[in-house]
């Protein structure tokens, strides 16, 4: 797909205000499709073991960080390039007794740690905000050290493909500058080195959540969603009518998530 126009600045934008509250009202701090349950998947498969170095790109609110110190007792880090994001970070995590986990504000497309630096590099539903995906693949790839992992869910283009107007009509509305499928995301980890030893697709999981979403936008948690909203029913109903369009493209295969792990074996 083409370019949405949408660079890190929005991004930022997002999750200095109301949309990143939105996200976590319906979703919660871990802002990601299947929250525990996905993360514990992905990190099983990954096999994090005590005493592992592992750094999450674009750390957000630091659930993943906080998830991988108390699942598997990891030593974590992260890199998040919104202020906002970081210091509430930082202070979430002092407050959950992992003040030692260490949030750095930083761009993944150019991380803020030396070449060979970690055993595993973590993502979870975020790495479709970066501009470019092959700079971030490749610094994922250069503060790995060989044998070390790397374990991300995304949101893709789904297995069906998607048209044009649609995907630029999602990315517009995400702020997304972009969507790789699974194939993109397969091929450049092995142009970087990388032994795939999971892409799968979970789109019609994915499909599953939007559907909560929007039902608790409409139910449980409207008086909640209309308060971060500044009761902006335009803002509302034209949020309602965008995460529709999302559910069907999801529903029809177009629009879905990804994971994947993979195993560095060269420089
Ligand atoms: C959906 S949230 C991440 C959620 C997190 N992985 C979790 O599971 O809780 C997206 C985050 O990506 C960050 N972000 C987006 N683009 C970035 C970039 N190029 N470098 C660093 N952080 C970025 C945003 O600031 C935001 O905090």
């Amino acid at each position: 797909m083409q370019k949405s126009g949408m660079t890190i600045e929005n991004v930022k934008e997002v999750y200095s205000g109301f949309e990143g509250r939105l996200w976590e009202l319906i979703m919660g701090e871990q802002i990601h499709i299947g929250g525990y349950a996905s993360s514990k998947a992905l990190g099983d498969i990954a096999g994090w073991k005590a005493g592992d170095e592992v750094v999450d790109l674009c750390s957000a609110l630091g659930a993943g960080m906080h998830f991988l110190a108390r699942t598997y007792g990891v030593k974590a880090y992260g890199v998040d390039a919104t202020p906002h994001m970081v210091d509430e970070s930082k202070k979430r995590l002092s407050e959950a007794g992992f003040g030692n986990c260490e949030a750095k504000l930083g761009d993944v497309t150019a991380i803020p740690y030396p070449d060979g630096r970690f055993d595993g590099v973590w993502g979870e539903d975020a790495w479709c905000y970066v501009e470019d995906k092959a700079k971030l693949i490749s610094e994922a790839a250069r503060v790995l050290r060989p044998g070390g992992k790397i374990a991300f869910t995304d949101w893709l283009v789904g297995p069906e493909g998607m048209d044009e107007a649609s995907a630029q009509r999602i990315c517009s509305v995400m702020k997304f500058p972009d969507m790789l499928c699974l194939k993109g995301y397969t091929s450049l980890l092995e142009k970087n080195g990388f032994r795939v030893l999971e892409a799968s697709d979970h789109t019609p999981d994915f499909a599953d959540h939007i559907q909560n979403y929007l039902g608790q936008l409409a139910g449980q948690r409207h008086f909640d969603a209309m308060q971060i909203l500044g009761w902006n029913y335009d803002v509302f109903s034209f949020l309602g009518a965008e995460f529709g369009f999302m559910l069907s493209k999801a529903r029809a295969g177009n629009f879905g998530r990804g994971r994947f792990v993979a195993v560095k074996e060269r420089s």
